[in-house]
Parts: structure tokens; C-alpha cells; sequence
């Protein structure tokens, strides 16, 4: 993915430098009083989402989907796994995530391994575009706010239909753009927030079916999104002092400043979001297709 080098480069920086992560994590469990040998998924779990609307949003996607204890899932753009160990947890199934950021791959597997689910989690570190998986190897593909950092959306959704079972299902949740957002708009959120693109309902309608799969249903999530962003904006200014301390003053700045003009984007109706169900349709059996003839 030659192409791809530098946008991916600052995608590991931006999650490198992020205010949500491991040392963030373990911190504000020990202000809990948290024995962190004897750490349990029950109380990671409040801990290590890094998407919208928390378990809730969790829970939704896996019934949407149809998680079944005996599935393997694959989450792509794992990050540091919560939503993998908390749908592991929950249901009793396989999760494999996969992420490309390598310090947010070894938070994933350390935090596995403190909650003990390592045996059904397990993290590769790898990129979306280029998923080191066979044809048809999982039940479900999930995914969380993570594909508007990907470029290529073409590419992305064609793998993820090709590592998903006939039958199987994608269920995945995106900020979206909407047709109020400006050119100068998209490239602020590009050096900002590292989004390369962004898709619209339609554009991830239109790319889902064309590569086999039969859009279930769509719920956009827009409206709820902008009050959650709200709340979020409100916790990273309650980190900001920690963000300071570990990544600089500048950094801090630069974060808050991004944060802020991405949530008045959502406040203005200039970005949106989506839930997206999609099943991967079952090849025809050559009966069929010589009946049609
Ligand atoms: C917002 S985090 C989502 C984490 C997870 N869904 C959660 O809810 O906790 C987005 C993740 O996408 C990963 N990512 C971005 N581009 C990627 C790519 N091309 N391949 C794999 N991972 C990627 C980043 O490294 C980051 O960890």
C-alpha cells in the first residue's frame, strides 16, 4: 500500500498521541481503587471504548448483527480491543481485532491477557486494506468509528466481503459527511483528525452491494451522535491536564482544537453518522444458475 504511506503515518501518530489510551486506562482505574492484578472485563469494560455512544452502541451492533456464542467475529480497526473483549465476554464467542496502529495492537493484547480472555481474543497487527486472512473465514465483520480514517473505502469494504462468510454479516457504525460539508471542512478533518474520506450513507449502500452483500438496514445516527459528541468533548477537556502531561502542551492545544471543530460540524448538520447491517449474499449453486438460463 505504498500509496497509502504517509496517510498512515500520521494515523499511528494521531492514536500514539492520543488522550484515551493504555497509561489513561490504567490511571483512572487506580483512582478507583482498582487492584489491578486481579483486574476483571466487568470493570475494563467502563474503561477501554473508544467510540460512540459506549456498551449501549456495543450491545445494538451485536444483536443487529446476530453474534452467536459459537461465531468468530473480526473487528476491524480493533484499536485496544474493548469492543472485542466486551463482545467476547458478553456472548462467549471468538473475536479476532486487527489494527494498524502497533502501540494500540500491544494495548490490545496486554489488556486481554490482564482480564484473562485471551483465549477467545486475539489481535493482528495489520492494515484494513490488506487483511492477512483467508476467503471466508469469519461470521461477522463489526466495526466502530474507525473506517473514516481508512482511504480507500472501495478497498476496504471489498475485503472485509471477502473475508466474511456467504451468509455472514457486516455490521459497522461511520462518521459520515453530509452534502453541507465544505472542501475546506474535509481538509481540516483530514490533518486534524486523519480522515482521508469520508463516506455517505449512499456512497457505503452503493460499494456494500457491489460487492455481494444485501443491505439489511441503515439507521442514521446523526442527531444522537451530536449529543454524545457533546459529552465527549467534555471528557477529553477533563483528561486535558493527563493529555498535557504526556504528550505536551502543544499537542493538548491541537487536540482540544480538533475536537471542537469536529463536534460544531455535527451541531451544524455538516457530519453525520451511520449503522450499517449488511448481509454477504451466498453465491448462486450452479443448479440455480443453469435453471435461469
Ligand atoms: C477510534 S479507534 C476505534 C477503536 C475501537 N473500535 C473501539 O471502539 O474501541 C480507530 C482505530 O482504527 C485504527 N486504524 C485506522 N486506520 C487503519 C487501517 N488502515 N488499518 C487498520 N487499523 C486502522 C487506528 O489505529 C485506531 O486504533
Amino acid at each position: 500500500m505504498a500509496e497509502h504511506q504517509d496517510h498512515l503515518a500520521s494515523v499511528v501518530t494521531y492514536y500514539d498521541t492520543h488522550p484515551i489510551n493504555e497509561q489513561q486506562i490504567m490511571h483512572s482505574l487506580q483512582a478507583r481503587g482498582v487492584d489491578l492484578d486481579n483486574l476483571t472485563e466487568e470493570v475494563l469494560k467502563e474503561h477501554d471504548q473508544d467510540h460512540f455512544g459506549g456498551l449501549q452502541a456495543t450491545d445494538v451492533l451485536a444483536s443487529k448483527a446476530g453474534i452467536k456464542k459459537e461465531h468468530h467475529v473480526l473487528d476491524v480497526c480493533s484499536g485496544m480491543g474493548g469492543p472485542a473483549r466486551y463482545i467476547a465476554h458478553r456472548i462467549g464467542c471468538r473475536v479476532t481485532g486487527i489494527d494498524f496502529t502497533e502501540s494500540r495492537y500491544l494495548s490490545a493484547i496486554k489488556l486481554t491477557e490482564m482480564v484473562g480472555l485471551d483465549t477467545l481474543v486475539d489481535f493482528v497487527h495489520g492494515n484494513a486494506l490488506d487483511m492477512p486472512f483467508e476467503d471466508n473465514s469469519f461470521d461477522v465483520v463489526i466495526a466502530q468509528e474507525a473506517w473514516c480514517h481508512v482511504p480507500d473505502k472501495p478497498r476496504l469494504i471489498a475485503e472485509c466481503a471477502r473475508v466474511v462468510k456467504p451468509g455472514g454479516v457486516i455490521a459497522f457504525t461511520d462518521i459520515l459527511c453530509t452534502d453541507k460539508l465544505s472542501s475546506g471542512d474535509m481538509r481540516r478533518l483530514r490533518s486534524e483528525m486523519t480522515f482521508p474520506d469520508l463516506e455517505t450513507i449512499n456512497g457505503y449502500a452503493r460499494l456494500l452491494e457491489s460487492n455481494g452483500c444485501t443491505l439489511l438496514e441503515h439507521d442514521d445516527l446523526s442527531k444522537v451522535w451530536t449529543k454524545v459528541l457533546e459529552g465527549r468533548l467534555a471528557m477529553y477537556r477533563s483528561l486535558a491536564e493527563e493529555t498535557e502531561r504526556s504528550f505536551g502542551a502543544e499537542r493538548a492545544r491541537e487536540w482540544d482544537d480538533a475536537y471542537e471543530f469536529f463536534v460544531s460540524r455535527y451541531r451544524e448538520g455538516r457530519l453525520g453518522g451511520a449503522r450499517f447491517i449488511a448481509r454477504r449474499d451466498r453465491a448462486p449453486v450452479q443448479d440455480d444458475v443453469e435453471d435461469a438460463l
